[in-house]
């Protein structure tokens, strides 16, 4: 959870499903940005649609915090209140909609693979681990 980058953003506290907390986390990282603008964004684009959105599934949403815009969330919850969708119905809706329109980069593969020798003489030292978590990195 990134922290407030001015004073002019408030704390806000609602419910997100974990598997779009996790979606929503990366995706921000593979977009250069982080968690409180994307979401920023999700609602304000939300926010902008026409029509209702088809009711997104909400089960087992977990706490979620984030730092939006002073007086975004009280707008948000009017527009919700007036699209006859629950708070958190409305921010899963924001959330999902701000994926679909923020696709993640194509991973840009360089000319040479890199090629990382990891030895040691001795067994049980850790080579596989460290092989393994830079392989993940
Ligand atoms: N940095 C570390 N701290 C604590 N335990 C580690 C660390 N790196 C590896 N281990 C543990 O040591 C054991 C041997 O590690 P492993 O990577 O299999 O060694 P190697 O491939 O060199 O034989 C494993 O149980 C692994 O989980
Ligand atoms: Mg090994």
């Amino acid at each position: 959870m990134t922290s407030p980058d001015a004073a002019d953003r408030e704390k806000v506290v609602s419910k997100l499903p974990p598997a779009l907390q996790q979606a929503l986390k990366v995706r921000a990282a593979q977009r250069g940005t982080d968690i409180q603008h994307a979401v920023e964004a999700g609602i304000t684009a939300w926010r902008r649609l026409g029509a209702n959105l088809p009711a997104a599934d909400t089960g087992g949403a977990k706490p979620f915090a984030t730092f939006l815009p002073t007086g975004q969330w009280d707008e948000f919850r009017e527009a919700c209140a007036s699209r006859g969708v629950s708070l958190i119905q409305g921010l899963t809706q924001s959330v999902l909609f701000w994926l679909d329109t923020n696709p993640a980069p194509g991973v840009v593969r360089p000319e040479h693979p890199k090629r990382i020798i990891i030895c040691n003489q001795k067994g049980g030292v850790g080579k596989t681990a460290l092989a393994a978590g830079v392989g993940e990195a």
